[in-house]
């Protein structure tokens, strides 16, 4: 059939015209109200994920010779007058300030998301550490009603009821049992629906953080069982010596996740024993917040740090990260895990030469140069660009 361009062009003028008079009619009737830039969605996100929280210590209780909890409550003073949601599991990243230096740290939330909606608190739980900059001012130096900025709840390491199976075996060293405590509080209080076995290396009997609480919350709750596994003492009906698969064995349904929370030894240790399951890959979850300390080189490198309005040079000791050292001199750069794996410290590298460990760098970074401080080592003089 052939077409018609004349009349299809006489067609299409005439909509044409129709549609010119419908658009000056919407034009004319509309609005001089400048356009709205604030949106209910964008207010409702703001509430749930802030940028930053303000808060206060309201309360500290000693749990251990080396350790204490710490609860947080918003600093309405500051503007927060409500603290955001989190998932069992789930990290915060605080913000200190220390002679000069501006630290972050990020620390698990130890208690259940309930504390967050009805009580609108936080706790968490620091242990000192030798030459821990942030955790020993909080053990030495922190009281009540010093204030502090914080992070919105963050990290990946929580039940997804999509990826991970029912039967959740928890393995915690020393206060790695911070995110298991959260669950296992969240079991309680009806919010999370699985049985979760926590198998705790310690040292000692003593060692143990929450042991009265992590009692009761097994006893109350048969969704709940806690296996104790002592290293360096003999106690009757507790595990003796390191997490094992034959202790691992006992406890293990059809289908299982593992969720692994403690040292860098504890991972690598664990990293073996669940090789030999033969799991997929998103079976086995892990969080540490300890990076590698183990180099022990002595040089020290010239760093020039380029911020979007300025240039400030320190230097950076072989052994310390760039993150690190930037802390020390004051430079505000972003962080949060601290073990190069939110990205959030992704910097670029202009010049020089860095050693990169444990890190989740994406293939296109790589090729651009860009790094993750917070897991970078520094082996020639630098230059940095960071995000700011
Ligand atoms: S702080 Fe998370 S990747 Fe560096």
């Amino acid at each position: 059939m052939e077409l018609d361009l004349k009349s299809l062009n006489k067609k299409n003028i005439e909509t044409l015209k129709s549609l010119k008079k419908e658009r000056e009619k919407v034009i004319h009737d509309s609005t001089s109200n400048p356009i709205k830039n604030n949106y209910v969605a964008n207010e409702l996100a703001k509430t749930l994920y802030p940028n930053i929280q303000h808060i206060k210590i309201a309360d500290i209780t000693e749990e251990t010779q080396d350790t204490k909890t710490f609860v947080l409550v918003p600093n309405i003073n500051a503007g927060t007058k409500k603290l955001a949601y989190f998932k069992p599991g789930q990290y915060i990243t605080l913000a200190a300030n220390i002679e000069g230096g501006i630290y972050n740290r990020p620390y698990t939330i130890s208690c259940s998301p309930k504390n967050a909606i009805e009580d609108n608190t936080y706790t968490i739980t620091i242990r000192k550490r030798p030459n821990g900059i942030v955790s020993n001012y909080f053990f030495d130096k922190v009281k009540i009603d010093d204030e502090f900025d914080i992070s919105c709840p963050s990290g990946e390491f929580y039940y997804e009821r999509l990826r991970d199976a029912k039967n959740v075996i928890a393995i915690a060293g020393g206060n790695g049992i911070n995110p298991f405590m959260s669950m296992a509080e969240a079991i309680v209080d009806g919010i999370l629906d699985i049985k979760l076995t926590i198998i705790y290396g310690v040292k000692t009997k003593e060692d143990i953080l929450f042991h009265k609480r992590l009692n009761e919350l097994s006893n109350k709750n048969n969704l709940i069982k806690v296996v104790y596994v002592l290293s360096e003492e003999i106690v009757p009906e507790y595990e003796t010596g390191l997490i094992s698969k034959e202790i691992i064995d006992k406890y293990l349904e059809n289908e299982n996740s593992f969720f692994v929370c403690g040292s860098l030894g504890l991972y690598e240790h664990m990293n073996q024993i669940l090789g030999e399951y033969n799991l997929p890959k998103k079976y086995i979850r892990h969080e540490s917040f300890f990076g590698r300390t183990d180099f022990r080189g002595v040089e020290e490198y010239n760093v020039k740090v380029k911020t979007c309005d300025k240039e400030i040079n320190i230097t950076c000791k072989s052994r310390e990260t760039l993150l690190a050292a930037m802390e020390k001199n004051g430079i505000k750069a972003p962080s949060k895990c601290h073990v190069g794996e939110c990205g959030f410290c992704r910097s670029r590298l202009r010049m020089g030469k860095v050693k990169m460990i444990d890190n989740s760098l994406r293939e296109a970074d790589k090729d651009y140069n860009y790094i993750h401080p917070c897991v970078a080592f520094p082996e020639s003089d630098i230059i940095i660009e960071i995000p700011n």
